[in-house]
């Protein structure tokens, strides 16, 4: 039997007596379960991954550089949801358990190297990343500096970084469904084994778009260390993330980011927010890509299933092994895109929708086949769900369009 990481700490008060006599007393005993330093921690995922986290009894440290932030501000938009900002985030984590951050930038080999060494985690949930593919692709400095040398860079200097620790962590890393294009196979489970076995991993990728190039490249770092030094890790292919809700109901107390913006705003998403406003939504090319999808919960429980409490029975199939990288996709349904503006047409009778040019070249019409069951999914009812927390922040959202 595997022993549960537990950590303990303990706050400790003394007591005097009359007669010079100290008696210590023990005031509060915590256990964390496993420390998990989560990078990216403020963004649309980092924050309910965090909540979650510190919910299921773990210590958390978040890093975040803001890079998120500035990038959609640049971009003249902003979250619609509002965001508080980190001091404010910290008191409400501390309600629910043990959290801490820093601004901490990853591409900073000194700086993370620091942190990481003074936090000592179990498990590195890594979502800091330029995350989006459009803004990869405008021009030079978005495609490599903003995009790749920060992801690459900083994913890299992780690896440095674990590749010299005693206690070495367990890697998590979130990449995208997005690595495998479209492709001819069925996408397996384990993300291992495609055509019939015949290929080790899916590889070649099919990225289609600066940003998946720099996921690709992460991901063959990440296999490659974890063979060569015998690493942990688990490579966490996601589908398109969507909507605001979790089984959390503090992350309606304490929101995370909602973009729906040309950049960072990823289609449900966006379609949803477009509804909201009346405005048309836009369908790029003929509609009929189909990519994998995921509800912000699936995705998250996803995350957290490779740390949660099963472990403490060795009863988790996804811890990973040393030198064996693991691949896991997270994804709860495959759908073409026409259809998701079709599901948002029936929950808002009077959403519109237009064609506009895709931007990526690829084919205007694919399958999409996982190996895995899809997940049981309402989506006029997730559909519906997010209008209802959207329609409150509608005039910033009209500000974008206008
Ligand atoms: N949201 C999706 O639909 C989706 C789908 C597939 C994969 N992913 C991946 O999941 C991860 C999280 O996605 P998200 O939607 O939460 O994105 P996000 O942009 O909201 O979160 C990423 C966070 O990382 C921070 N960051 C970026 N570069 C950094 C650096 N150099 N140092 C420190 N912090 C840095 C950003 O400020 C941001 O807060 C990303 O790696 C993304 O590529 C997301």
């Amino acid at each position: 039997m595997v022993l549960p990481v537990v950590h303990v700490t303990q706050k400790l008060t003394s007591q005097y007596f009359a007669n010079g006599v100290r008696k210590v007393v023990i005031k509060e005993v915590k256990l964390y379960l496993s420390k998990v330093l989560v990078t990216g921690w403020s963004g649309y995922l980092g924050w309910p991954t965090t909540i979650r986290l510190l919910k299921l009894g773990h210590e958390v440290m978040g890093i975040d550089n803001n890079l998120r932030e500035n990038l959609v501000s640049m971009s003249s938009s902003e979250s619609a949801t509002p965001i508080d900002d980190e001091k404010t985030r910290k008191k409400f984590a501390n309600k629910l358990g043990k959290f801490e951050y820093r601004r901490v930038e990853m591409t900073n080999y000194y700086d993370l190297h620091q942190t990481i060494e003074s936090f000592e985690p179990d498990y590195i949930i890594h979502l800091a990343a330029q995350p989006s593919a459009p803004y990869s692709m405008i021009n030079n400095f978005s495609a490599y500096s903003v995009t790749q040398e920060n992801n690459n860079r900083s994913t890299i200097n992780l690896l440095w970084i674990m590749k010299g620790m005693k206690k070495k962590p367990v890697l998590i890393f979130a990449s995208t469904m997005g690595v495998y294009g479209q492709p001819e196979y069925s996408i397996p489970f384990d993300g291992m084994m495609a055509n019939n076995g015949k290929l080790e991993y899916p590889i070649p990728y099919m990225a289609g778009s600066f940003y998946h190039i720099s996921k690709t490249v992460d991901e063959q770092n990440i296999i490659f260390a974890t063979k060569q030094w015998g690493l942990k890790s688990v490579i966490f292919r996601q589908g398109v993330v969507f909507g605001l809700w979790t089984n959390d109901t503090e992350l309606m107390e304490s929101m995370t980011r909602f973009d729906f913006d040309t950049y960072f705003g990823t289609a449900l998403n966006r379609f949803v927010a477009q509804a909201v406003i009346g405005q048309k939504m836009t369908l790029y090319g003929k509609g009929k890509q189909t990519r994998g999808f995921v509800t912000l919960e699936h995705c998250i429980q996803d995350l957290v299933s490779i740390i949660d409490r099963n472990n403490m029975q060795n009863l988790n199939p996804n811890q990973p092994e040393e030198g064996k990288p693991m691949i896991r996709n997270s994804v709860t349904d495959c759908f073409g895109l026409d259809k998701l503006v079709e599901a948002v047409m029936k929950v808002i009778p009077e959403a519109e929708f237009t064609h506009i040019e895709n931007p990526r070249k690829e084919k205007e019409e694919n399958d999409l086949v996982m190996e895995e069951s899809p997940r049981p999914l309402d989506l006029q009812k997730e559909i519906s769900y997010l209008y209802s927390a959207l329609v409150p922040f509608r005039e910033k959202i009209r500000k974008y369009y206008r």
